[in-house]
């Protein structure tokens, strides 16, 4: 019938060699920090995520341009749901835990966005409410 000795290591390299782009994509992934979803259930981002990895920075700054200097809040919708255009407005408002998202990944890739010396975080509105 067969000869074992060469069936089973042809297997084993064979199926190696058939799920190498999960594991070697697996072992990338595993040295990036993985930032938590928005506890409030949102699927979608206001952008395809693969673009907000790479540009939320740029996209920020565009979204201030607009509501500074040409006075337009617009609205962006995503799955239907209308938010204004703003860091804590829209952003934080999915993402609202920044220590596990925005931080994560931020210290990881060691960046501070000097953003917070201004705007509130999630954590500092809240407790505003509270207060006043
Ligand atoms: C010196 C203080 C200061 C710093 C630092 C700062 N901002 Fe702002 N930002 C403001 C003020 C004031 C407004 C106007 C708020 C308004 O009109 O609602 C604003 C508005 C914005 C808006 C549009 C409106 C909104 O509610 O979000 C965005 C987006 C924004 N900033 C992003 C950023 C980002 C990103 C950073 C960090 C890279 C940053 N800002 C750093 C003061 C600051
Ligand atoms: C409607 C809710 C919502 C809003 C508003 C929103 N996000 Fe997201 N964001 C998400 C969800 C959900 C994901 C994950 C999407 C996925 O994995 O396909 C995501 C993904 C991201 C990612 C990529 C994370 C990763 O896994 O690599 C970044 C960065 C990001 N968002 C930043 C921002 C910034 C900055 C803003 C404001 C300009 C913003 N988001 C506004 C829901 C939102
Ligand atoms: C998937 C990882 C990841 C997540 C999640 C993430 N960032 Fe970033 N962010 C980065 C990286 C990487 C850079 C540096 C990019 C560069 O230097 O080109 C950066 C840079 C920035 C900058 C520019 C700072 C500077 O000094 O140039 C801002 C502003 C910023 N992020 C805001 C946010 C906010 C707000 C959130 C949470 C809503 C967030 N980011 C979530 C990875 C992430």
């Amino acid at each position: 019938m067969y000869n074992k000795g060469t069936i089973i290591p042809g297997l084993i390299i064979f199926v190696l060699f058939v799920t190498f782009p999960i594991w070697f994509n697996g072992l990338k992934a595993g040295t990036l920090p993985k930032p938590e979803l928005p506890p409030g259930g949102e699927k979608k981002c206001v952008m395809p995520v693969e673009y907000m990895r790479a540009n939320h920075m740029q996209l920020l700054n565009e979204w201030r341009d607009n509501v500074l200097r040409d006075d337009n809040r617009t609205v962006v919708t995503v799955e239907g749901k209308p938010y204004r255009k703003g860091l804590q407005m829209a952003c934080m408002n999915c993402h609202s835990n920044k220590e596990k998202f925005c931080d994560n990944c931020h210290a990881y890739t060691a960046v501070k966005p000097y953003c917070w010396d201004c705007h509130l975080t999630p954590k500092e509105a809240a407790s505003k409410e509270v207060t006043h």
